[in-house]
C-alpha cells in the first residue's frame, strides 16, 4: 500500500511518471482507468482548488467520490479522528484524500495501515500535489529544463505548506530556491534569504507569490494587509518587462499579494496551475490506485 504523505514517498523514478501521465492526460480525452475505484475526501480545513481538483480528477478517471463533511460528522460528538479514519477505511475505499489542521495527522494515519491517504494539505508541512503541480507548470513553461532555475519563494514562507513541499521538491530536482520575506515570515533555512523583493528581481526565474496569512500571526506584523502590500505584492512596476514566471498556489489576496494588472499579464499562470492540478492529481490517483497496487 502506498500512501502520498509528501513528495519524499515518491521515488525519482515516480516523480517522472506522474509529469509524464499529467502531460498525456491534458493532451488526451479522459479514460475510465479508475472506474471501479472509490475515494472519499475529507476536509477538515476550508478549500476551494484541492478538493474540487481532486474530485474532477477522480470523475475524469471514472472514480466515485464521497465526501465526509467533518462538521456533520460523528467527530464533533467525540469520535477520535483515528476511530473516524478506521470507520470510513471499514467501508474498503481505495484511498482517502485528507486535508487536516495538523502536520503530523496524513503520517499517523499512513502508519495504521488500513486504507491509502492522500494528503492534501497539512499544517504548515506538506501539500504533496501542489508542489507536483507547480513543478509541472515550471516543467511546461521551461519545456522540461528545470535544473538550474532559481524560484523566489515570496511571503508568509513560515506558514505555508506549499512553500515546505515546495522547497523540498524543488531542491531535489536541481531548481535553485531563495526566500524573500520580512524575518518574522521566514523560516529557519540554509537557502539564501532576502528581505527586500528588489534584491532579487534580476536573478529569477520564477516567482511563486504567497497568500499573506496575517491571522495566523499572533503578534502584529504590519499594520494591515495594505503596509504588506508595499513590500511584497508583484506589481508590473516591480516585474518591468522582466521574463519572469509568475505563480501563486491561490487564494489570491488581490492587491496585497499580486496585482490586479499582473493577474492579467501572460507572464502569470496562477489559472494554469489550477488546470494543471487536476492533471497531476489524476496521475498521482493513477499511481496510488492502479500502478503502485
Ligand atoms: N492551493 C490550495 O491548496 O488551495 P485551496 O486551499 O483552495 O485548496
Amino acid at each position: 500500500m502506498q500512501h502520498l504523505v509528501d513528495t519524499y514517498d515518491l521515488t525519482d523514478q515516480q516523480i517522472q511518471d506522474l509529469l509524464r501521465d499529467a502531460k498525456n492526460f491534458k493532451c488526451q480525452k479522459p479514460t475510465q482507468l479508475l472506474k471501479d475505484k472509490l475515494l472519499i475526501t475529507l476536509f477538515f480545513e476550508h478549500s476551494t482548488r484541492t478538493r474540487s481538483s481532486f474530485e474532477v480528477a477522480a470523475k475524469r478517471l471514472g472514480a466515485a467520490v464521497v465526501h465526509l463533511d467533518p462538521s456533520r460528522s460523528s467527530t464533533k460528538k467525540g469520535e477520535t479522528l483515528e476511530d473516524t479514519f478506521a470507520n470510513l477505511c471499514a467501508m474498503e475505499p481505495d484511498g482517502i484524500i485528507i486535508r487536516h489542521a495538523d502536520n503530523e495527522t496524513p503520517k499517523q494515519l499512513a502508519d495504521m495501515a488500513l486504507g491509502t491517504v492522500i494528503n492534501a494539505g497539512a499544517g504548515n508541512y506538506a501539500h504533496p500535489t501542489q508542489a507536483l503541480l507547480d513543478l509541472f507548470t515550471m516543467m511546461e513553461h521551461f519545456e522540461g529544463n528545470v535544473e538550474g532555475k532559481t524560484v523566489a519563494i515570496v511571503g508568509d514562507i513560515i506558514s505555508s505548506r506549499v512553500a515546505s513541499s515546495g522547497i523540498r521538491l524543488f531542491k531535489r530536482m536541481g531548481i535553485n530556491v531563495v526566500l524573500v520575506a520580512p524575518q518574522p515570515f521566514m523560516p529557519q533555512s540554509d537557502l539564501p534569504q532576502h528581505e527586500k523583493l528588489e534584491e532579487v528581481m534580476d536573478k529569477v526565474d520564477v516567482i511563486m507569490s504567497l497568500r499573506a496569512q496575517l491571522e495566523r500571526h499572533t503578534t502584529p506584523i504590519f499594520d494591515d494587509y495594505e503596509a504588506y502590500a508595499q513590500h511584497y505584492c508583484i506589481t508590473k512596476e516591480r516585474m518591468q518587462k522582466r521574463d519572469i514566471l509568475l505563480l501563486h498556489p491561490g487564494p489570491v489576496m488581490r492587491n496585497i499579494d499580486i496585482s490586479d494588472e499582473m493577474l492579467k499579464d501572460p507572464r502569470c499562470k496562477v489559472l494554469e496551475q489550477v488546470k494543471n492540478g487536476v492533471y497531476i492529481r489524476m496521475a498521482v490517483l493513477k499511481l496510488l490506485l492502479l500502478d503502485a497496487r
